[in-house]
């Protein structure tokens, strides 16, 4: 899996994405990542890479050309026109379906703006999909692109182990993870449930189903109507599906 993120900060997208377990499946080779700098492709004398708005107003907007440039080297590279995300709060905002569905890509760009916003016409030219990470307004969209290359590696066969992998996850069917203990059994007269210690699976199982049925009704009932929910469970848990 190949990432390209089009940004004027590489180094903050390079630091922040080269630690830990994906930094790790970087230099397995399992994934490929490149912050390509915008201001590289300017064909400025004094390296800008963006202007004033046409018609007024305030901030500056970032330039077609050097960005267009900067995603033909990628395109030209890979020898087609890859799938190219826009990170905008204007976007539909980004899931965990959607971070499944994108890891099946063999290639994403990623295009970072800044400032007031980039000039329409480049995005048209090469954004597929306009994404946001959430409602509310960030300076710029590295930290959005970091987020969105964090959750879709995780899909990506062999960034995560087998055991890493298998484990119950937040939001599969739509359900809230269970809460996890680990040694001591007893840390500051705080006990770790019983259930969890008896070596009984099939009451644990039961146990944690219900935690995140109860967790996703008290934090996130919205998730709940895409819940698969035996008819009992909604009787018990009193969720309504009308
Ligand atoms: N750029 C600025 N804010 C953003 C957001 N919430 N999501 C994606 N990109 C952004």
């Amino acid at each position: 899996m190949r990432f390209y993120i089009l940004t004027l900060f590489p180094e903050m997208v390079m630091s922040g994405l080269c630690t830990s377990i994906i930094g790790k499946a970087a230099e397995k080779g399992i994934l490929d990542i490149e912050a390509v700098n915008i201001r590289d492709f300017t064909k400025d004398r004094h390296q800008k890479a963006d202007d004033y708005p046409y018609g007024g107003g305030a901030g500056m907007v970032m330039q077609a050309q050097p960005i267009y440039d900067a995603y033909q080297s990628v395109a030209a590279r890979l020898g087609r026109r890859p799938r190219t995300v826009y990170l905008t709060p204007q976007g539909p905002v980004f899931t965990q379906r959607m971070a499944k569905e994108l890891a099946r890509e063999e290639a994403l760009v990623f295009l970072c703006g800044h400032y007031e916003g980039v000039d329409e016409r480049v995005l048209e030219e090469i954004v597929t999909d306009p994404v946001s990470i959430g409602d509310y307004v960030l300076t710029g969209g590295e930290l959005p692109a970091m987020v969105m290359v964090d959750a879709i590696s995780r899909m990506v066969p062999g960034v995560l182990t087998n055991e890493e992998s298998g484990a119950f996850e937040s939001f599969e069917g739509n359900l809230l993870e269970y809460p996890q203990y680990t040694r001591p059994a007893d840390w500051n007269g705080k006990m770790v449930p019983d259930v969890l210690l008896s070596g009984d699976h099939g009451r644990i199982g039961q146990w944690r189903r219900e935690q995140s049925i109860l967790r996703t009704k008290r934090y996130r009932p919205d998730l709940l109507e895409g819940a698969e929910l035996t008819i009992k469970e909604k009787a018990v848990y009193g969720v309504n599906d009308w």
